[in-house]
């Protein structure tokens, strides 16, 4: 299942961030992929202020991972971008995947290998200085029902 946003503003990317925020429960995973300065950090950081996340989210590109209190679901927001497979590995992403928590994973192909079959990618396109396309695609039955439930919705 796949569903396709398009995002002409900064605030429209909030809307898609918040929509899908309030799907989120414990072992949410979701995959972000796209080109250096796509959006990536900016639609987890919408995220994380739907989820009532305090104060400041910044890029994880160099702690790797950042935990979060959100207002009823811990965040774990990841960059994996400079980690190799084997660094990845000895990390013990499952804990964080299967966790209590919502996982956001920034780059998160360059893992694929790693990541559970259950989760929801989006690739985030670049399509003008404010112009985004959201390119969502669910891994199994509960992300097909959001995509579907996006859809349904107009957003
Ligand atoms: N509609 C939009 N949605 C998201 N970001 C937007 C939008 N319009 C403009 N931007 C800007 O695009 C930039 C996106 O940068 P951001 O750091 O989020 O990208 P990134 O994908 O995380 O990059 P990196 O690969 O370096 O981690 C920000 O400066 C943001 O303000
Ligand atoms: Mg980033």
């Amino acid at each position: 299942m796949r569903f396709d946003y398009q995002a002409n503003s900064l605030e429209e990317t909030k809307l898609l961030a918040a929509a899908l925020a309030a799907r989120l429960e414990a072992g949410t995973v979701v995959a972000l992929d796209g080109d250096l300065g796509a959006g990536k950090t900016t639609f987890s950081q919408a995220i994380a202020a739907a989820m009532g996340v305090p104060g400041v989210v910044n890029s994880p590109t160099f702690t790797i991972i950042k935990e979060y209190e959100g207002r009823s679901l811990p965040l774990y927001h990841m960059d994996v971008y400079r980690l190799s497979l084997l660094e990845a590995d000895e990390l013990g992403l499952d804990d964080y995947f299967y966790g209590d928590g919502v996982t956001l994973v920034e780059w998160a192909s360059l893992i694929e290998p790693m990541l559970p079959e259950e989760r929801i990618a989006i690739y985030i396109e670049t399509d003008g200085p404010a112009e985004r396309t959201f390119r969502l695609t669910a891994y199994g039955r509960k992300y097909a029902d959001w995509c579907a439930g996006l859809k349904e919705n107009g957003l």
